[in-house]
């Protein structure tokens, strides 16, 4: 939890508001958990949410596990998994890659309403970043370009292979693939590859072909909020085991698939306590 402080007070000294950590069962949208940065004027948009609470404390223990000397980074947004990266190992060179706030679509705006129409510079993620970073004393640069073909800008800048490469840039399965095969170009043969949103966003399929493809061990972590994926050299034992706390069994997880009608129901139930013709359904369900 100590870097999770650290992270937000990064921000609030320079004057924004993280907005993250949020019940989704309550605040009604499943991004709730996930952070998005707030200036005066609202919400930014840097081209996505950033990692969890719980994500960033995930990160913070994997320093038990692993001391990477070089990170890399693929989809910055406005810094956070970045920042939390390099506080986590101020010895270790991080860099991020990203290709700036795409243009916002209908589509978007309807999915996702923290993507204001506000004219921002594309860069302004990255600008951000690499202030907080400079003022902050930490290890990170971040590079615009994009993932695979701009790779080699991330390569250029760091003396040693990449050891800890963190993915998280377009979230679509043969994206997946190609970030995670470029990646390992430049990486050392003992990395380990952390992918965000396997779970919330359907990657298992591209998650999976790249563990196929490399033959690194996979775990799938159910019981981070975005469900990461991490790829891992087999010999890595003792990171393994770790690992295996955050799993949950796939038959378990599977039946719970229908659940949300029951939780629309549960939902009814709790606003009956202010509601006066909920009040009346929920006495005559319960009397039945
Ligand atoms: C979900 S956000 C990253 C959040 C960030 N990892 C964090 O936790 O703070 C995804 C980012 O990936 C970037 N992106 C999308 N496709 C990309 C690509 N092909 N190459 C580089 N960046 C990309 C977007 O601009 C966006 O900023």
């Amino acid at each position: 939890m100590k870097l999770f402080k650290k992270v937000v007070s990064i921000y609030a000294g320079a004057g924004y508001h993280l907005r993250i950590g949020l019940n989704p069962c309550v605040h009604g949208f499943d991004s709730a958990q996930f952070g998005v940065l707030f200036d005066e004027q609202g919400a930014i948009n840097t081209g996505g949410g950033s990692i969890a609470i719980d994500e960033v404390c995930f990160i913070e223990n994997l320093t038990e596990y692993l001391q990477p000397k070089s990170i890399l980074v693929i989809g910055n947004s406005f810094g956070l998994s970045s920042l939390a990266l390099a506080l986590a190992w101020p010895q270790a060179s991080v860099v991020a890659i990203d290709c700036g706030t795409p243009t916002t679509t209908v589509l978007h705006r309807i999915m996702d309403p923290d993507l204001t129409s506000r004219e921002i510079p594309r860069d302004f993620g990255i600008r951000l970043t690499r202030e907080l970073a400079a003022s902050s004393g930490l290890n990170l640069k971040v590079v615009q370009g994009f993932s695979p073909e701009d790779l080699n800008l991330a390569h250029e800048i760091q003396t040693a292979p990449f050891d800890l490469v963190f993915i998280d840039g377009d979230h679509r399965n043969p994206q997946v693939i190609a970030d995670f095969s470029g990646a390992r170009e430049i990486s050392a043969g003992e990395c380990v590859y952390i992918f965000h949103d396997v779970i919330n966003w359907a990657l298992e399929p591209g998650f999976e072909a790249c563990a196929k493809m490399s033959g690194l061990s996979p775990r799938l972590l159910a019981r981070t909020a975005s469900g990461i994926g991490v790829l891992f050299p087999s010999k890595m034992v003792a990171l393994d085991e770790h690992l295996s706390v955050y799993t949950e069994p796939e038959d378990l997880r599977r039946s719970l698939h229908f659940r949300w009608i029951n939780n629309w129901i549960y939902r009814l139930v709790k606003m009956s306590n202010s509601s006066g013709v909920l009040t009346r359904l929920r006495t005559w369900m319960r009397s039945l």
